[in-house]
């Protein structure tokens, strides 16, 4: 099925080009001022331009072949030249009734599907995951479901940071509270190996703050991390072992996160997975030139002429010999062009990271690895504080994944609590449905934002039952499921949508503009736009609801059938609508 917009841009279109006019012209878009019509299309100002004449005498010319269309109600034209168009009750009907019987709800599939790289999230093994990891798995995560959604085929990855300082601080760290583990011994192989790790979670999470803050203090001890890094990197088997461990250990707890908050990667890779292809990587790029020697370290040049701000070349090997970010980046690509061979990459990483994807995808086109136009960082701003600032723990410490989880949760239950949602729910039942409204609040709250807009953490607001929240949503979607409980138990059957109340021709209105906000979503990588459409559509139906709060007992069966009909529709959009934004409706609450 084709939405509105696009029927009347397909109608309007060729008008334009028999005026000798670029058909794109023709675009046609939701009314600004539903007065005067349900669409609107200025074209006729610009093409009035182009040809030196009065654009309202155009726009007259435009829709004379489009009068007595059954599609349209009414034509007009208004001020200087925007043309007004009015849909007929008999079309939103009949496109009610398309969206009804659509499972897709309207979503129409690309034609050309792309092969499509998701990098996101990016934990590092061993750190605690910040809040700009917890906006890079929320965009992420909701990029993948609407690329996947759009028909195209998409391969995500986590792409961990585990092959850096970090992994070396970790091993000098450990040395010195357990100097007597086999793999420090220089003469350690693989026979030594002990399947139980050294440390836990929570060794990690106290070990590397300490490690961190100790080596901004003693240069000896950042040198000795940089040895050992230099050291796994270079394969000593010891350190390769407690590396698997440290990876082993974090996985565990990230997977336990990211299932919690219902995120899936189709890879768990990370950059160490990629060492393979370093030395070759390094090789050719100093045998082709590409690389240049510069103070004991080996760089690629990519600055260019027509720059407005210095772009510092990219770091490819360290005057230690280690490997670096956008070295490991750029061998990601190498493997991803042989194992994905993808049409598009997406990275989805904090906009303060943006210089470096300038430097890796101009690299990698110097390199001959990749071409920059494939390449794309989807940047977005912080979650700040209340300070204005990026939120930080009451001790001021970086927020852990699993607090936030878990306080969310709480906050979303206390909230439950308040309101007097799920009462009738099992203990276990309400334990799911508030991790359910938490991670709903947290996700819309970042959603909702356009991705680099920076906005303030505000858990009390973001748990609301009320106003442009995950849960608000999600309490509409539970309204539809309960109506529509009630009306099956009664034996109430639906019937063809009839457009009737205003109300119910804003919601027709509403719903037919799912397709095109995905679309955009898509084209503009900002899922905002879906959940903007989501919330839109939330309220049209509030405003229905509450024009025609009692179905149940209308005792028309061709009126009630045809409400319930609606309100199935608008709860398959939501669901969907939601879903890609990565919120699951409660069956109650
Ligand atoms: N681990 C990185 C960090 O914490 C993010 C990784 C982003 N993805 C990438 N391909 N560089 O900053």
């Amino acid at each position: 099925m084709i939405d509105f917009a696009t029927q009347l841009t397909n109608l309007l279109g060729p008008e334009f080009s028999r005026e000798g006019l670029d058909p794109n012209l023709a675009e046609v878009r939701r009314s600004a001022r539903p007065d005067l019509g349900d669409f609107q299309c200025n074209g006729a100002l610009a093409g009035a331009k182009q040809k030196g004449e009065n654009p309202r005498a155009l726009a007259d010319r435009l829709l004379e072949s489009l009068r007595g269309q059954s599609l349209l109600r009414e034509t007009s034209v208004a001020g200087p030249g925007f043309i007004n168009l009015a849909l007929s009750d008999a079309a939103l009907a009949a496109q009610a009734n398309r969206l009804a019987e659509d499972p897709r709800s309207g979503l129409v599939p690309v034609t050309q599907p792309l092969r499509v790289l998701v990098d996101f999230a990016g934990p590092n093994v061993a750190k605690p995951m910040h809040v700009g990891h917890l906006r890079a798995t929320v965009i992420g995560d909701s990029l993948q479901r609407i690329a996947r959604a759009l028909g195209h085929q998409v391969t995500s990855d986590a792409h961990f940071g585990d092959w850096g300082l970090q992994i070396g601080l970790l091993i000098i760290s450990l040395e010195d509270e357990q100097p007597n583990l086999p793999y420090f011994r220089a003469d350690y192989d693989e026979s030594m190996f002990v399947e139980e790790p050294p440390v836990t979670m929570e060794d990690l999470d106290r070990m590397y703050p300490a490690a961190s803050a100790r080596m901004k203090e003693e240069v000896a001890y950042r040198d000795r991390a940089r040895k050992a890094t230099a050291e796994l990197q270079k394969g000593r088997a010891g350190y390769l072992a407690l590396h698997t461990h440290f990876w082993k250990v974090s996985k565990f707890a990230l997977e336990r996160e990211f299932t919690a908050l219902n995120i899936h990667f189709d890879l768990w890779k990370g950059e160490s997975d990629v060492n393979y292809l370093i030395e070759d990587l390094v090789t050719r790029a100093r045998e082709s030139g590409v690389a240049v020697p510069s103070e004991g370290a080996l760089v690629i040049q990519v600055a260019r002429e027509q720059d407005k701000k210095e772009i510092p070349p990219l770091l490819l090997v360290s005057s230690e010999g280690s490997a670096m970010y956008g070295t490991t980046d750029l061998a990601t690509i190498v493997e991803r062009e042989r194992e994905v061979k993808p049409d598009l990459f997406l990275y989805v990483v904090d906009q303060r990271q943006a210089m470096h994807f300038v430097q890796v995808f101009r690299a990698a086109q110097a390199a001959g690895l990749s071409e920059e136009s494939r390449l794309e960082h989807i940047g977005f701003g912080t979650m700040n504080g209340t300070d204005g600032k990026p939120f930080k723990t009451r001790s001021g410490g970086v927020i852990k994944l699993h607090d936030l989880i878990t306080s969310c949760r709480e906050r979303a239950s206390e909230k439950m609590d308040e309101g007097g949602f799920g009462k009738e729910l099992s203990a276990e039942e309400r334990e799911k449905t508030a991790l359910m409204v938490g991670t709903a609040a947290l996700k819309f709250a970042d959603l909702s934002n356009y991705r680099l807009t920076d906005y303030v953490f505000d858990m009390d607001r973001f748990t609301s039952f009320e106003g442009k929240t995950g849960p608000y949503l999600q309490f509409q979607g539970v309204r539809v499921k309960s109506l529509l409980r009630k009306a099956a138990e009664q034996g109430f059957g639906e019937a063809p949508i009839q457009v009737i109340l205003p109300e119910e021709k804003a919601l027709v209105l509403a719903l037919d503009g799912f397709n095109g906000a995905v679309h955009m979503a898509f084209d503009k990588r900002a899922p905002h736009f879906v959940a903007e459409h989501v919330f839109t559509l939330a309220q049209a139906f509030s405003t229905f609801w509450v024009a025609s709060p009692k179905i149940l007992e209308e005792k028309d069966d061709a009126v009630r059938g045809s409400r319930l009909r609606l309100a199935r529709a608008v709860l398959t959009q939501l669901e969907l609508g939601l879903g890609l934004l990565g919120i699951e409706i409660p069956e109650r609450m």
